[in-house]
């Protein structure tokens, strides 16, 4: 747990909130209350629910998983398809029932959804039960929001996105001890025409590297052994800050950090994805073997309407490279199937990437019209129930590469993070560098270590021994 202390950049009017928070609930409270964070969407949305943690824990919450006992339920949410937004409502609708249980329960609705002007006004209007809403760049001031609710009992609605500086040290408790997540920049400036995540989250900034390095060793001090970068476009890591350096002098800087620990990144747009950036994976240990790379689809056209900046031979180019370069790096991908505009012929040049790749897995998903981007008002004339079959065509086209992607890799030996115990009795499960997983028997107490496998066999996924 990052604490606020005197040096910090935590605003000290939060942290003035926070102890005034937590000397009224310590009042009104014969026991620490509960908070409940329930979280959606990517995992910029979980490192920004273990902030939320962080600032609930100095206000004087425990967390629990429970919403039914808690006195503060809080939704961290995610507008990037429809699908994601129904849940919410769902749920949110479910904490009326336990405000007739506990009249004092506290209802938070933030995150992505919550940033839309359209849904804050739906829940303003339609769900009185709710205290507080407010969006994606504010969420430092959650001990304010909570001092307001608790003195004045008034909603608190604030959606303020005036993309200034990032708020650092903002107290963080973390859900793992072995992996962690680390932001390395915030926002989008991309504008793909079916994305509402650059209207929600605002435009790019990135963190300093002092900032990011000084995060990166106080966990390696914790003992965590997998630090995963985040972006919306790592590649486009830097743009606008004052020192000279972009995502591979980045890595290169984290990789010089002391100590035992891989470094993970996402995501990778393949229009800023440099062959400078191939060569330092090839070259820093430390760094994964895998590249996240969504290429969306595989038809020229539909990439322009998407506004991308890449075409396929591009894509290809950049996969060949990697493959040249990199000993046994794998890859991965996100798909939108369904795109307005696209015909059969179109998602068959999606289809033929995918074997032309052989990516390790796919991230597919049937395109989801978002109010406000571009997208959601050209025409789209396919019907869901075609799109359905397309995608059900694309999974079956990439099982096959899936597997016999990680059967490469039998007779080999890699290091591999020990994460958990497997499913099997007396069996644990870790993950290589190159992003695949496999099952080996040993004792617990490996747990959070790197160990040498050898793969051996795949059995519904690959099987192997400690050397
Ligand atoms: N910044 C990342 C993606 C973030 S969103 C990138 O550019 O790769 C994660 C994925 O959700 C996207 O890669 C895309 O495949 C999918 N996605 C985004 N908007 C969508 C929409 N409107 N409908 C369906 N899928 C969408
Ligand atoms: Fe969305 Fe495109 Fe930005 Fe990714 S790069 S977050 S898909 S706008
Ligand atoms: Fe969803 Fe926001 Fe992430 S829209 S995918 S939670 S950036």
């Amino acid at each position: 747990m990052l604490f606020p202390d005197d040096k910090c950049k935590y605003p000290p009017e939060q942290i003035s909130y926070a102890k005034r928070v937590s000397d009224i609930l310590m009042q009104t409270h014969k026991t620490r209350p509960k908070a409940c964070v329930i979280t959606f969407g990517c995992q910029q949305n979980v490192n920004d629910s273990e902030r939320i943690k962080g600032m609930l824990y100095t206000c004087g919450y425990d967390m629990t998983d429970t919403p039914e006992i808690a006195d503060f339920i809080i939704f961290n949410t995610c507008a990037v398809r429809g699908h994601a937004e129904d849940r919410v409502y769902g749920n949110v609708g479910a904490t009326k029932k336990y405000k007739k249980e506990n009249k004092d329960l506290i209802v938070a609705v933030c995150g992505c959804m919550a940033q839309q002007e359209t849904v804050a006004e739906k829940f303003k209007n339609s769900y009185p039960y709710v205290n507080m809403v407010f969006g994606t760049q504010v969420l430092y001031r959650l001990p304010e929001f909570i001092y307001k609710v608790l003195t004045t009992k008034k909603r608190v609605y604030e959606l303020s996105l005036d993309n200034k500086e990032i708020v650092e040290d903002i107290p963080t408790l973390r859900d793992g001890s072995i992996k962690g997540f680390v932001p390395i920049m915030y926002g989008c400036d991309n504008f793909c025409t079916y994305c509402i995540v650059p209207y929600v989250r605002g435009r790019e900034r990135s963190r300093s590297s002092e900032e990011i390095l000084k995060e990166i060793k106080q966990m390696v001090d914790a003992g965590y052994k997998e630090i995963m970068l985040l972006g919306q476009n790592v590649n486009s890591y830097g743009k606008g800050l004052k020192e000279d350096i972009n995502f591979a002098k980045l890595l290169r800087k984290i990789n010089a950090v002391e100590g035992d620990f891989l470094i993970r990144f996402m995501t990778s747009h393949p229009k800023d994805c440099t062959k400078e950036l191939i060569d330092t994976i090839a070259e820093c240990e430390k760094v994964e073997r895998h590249l996240h790379l969504p290429f969306q689809s595989g038809s020229d056209r539909i990439l322009k309407r998407m506004n991308r900046h890449y075409d396929s031979e591009k894509y290809l180019s950049l996969i060949n490279l990697a493959k040249q370069k990199i000993p046994d790096v794998t890859f991965t991908s996100d798909i939108i199937v369904g795109f307005p505009g696209e015909t059969y012929e179109d998602f068959v040049c999606t289809a033929e990437l995918v074997k032309k790749v052989e990516f390790l897995s796919l991230f597919t998903f049937i395109y989801s019209p978002r109010t406000g981007t571009p997208a959601a008002v050209m025409e789209d004339n396919v019907s869901r129930e075609e799109k359905g079959k397309w995608f059900t065509e694309l999974l079956k086209v990439q099982e096959p590469i899936g597997i016999k992607k990680e059967k490469e890799f039998i007779g080999k030996t890699f290091r591999v993070l020990t994460e958990q115990k497997a499913k099997e009795e007396g069996m644990l499960e870790g993950k290589t560098s190159n992003g695949i997983t496999v099952e080996f028997s040993g004792n617990e107490e490996l747990i959070g270590t790197f160990q040498n496998v050898n793969i051996e066999k795949y059995e519904n996924g690959l099987k192997g021994s400690l050397i």
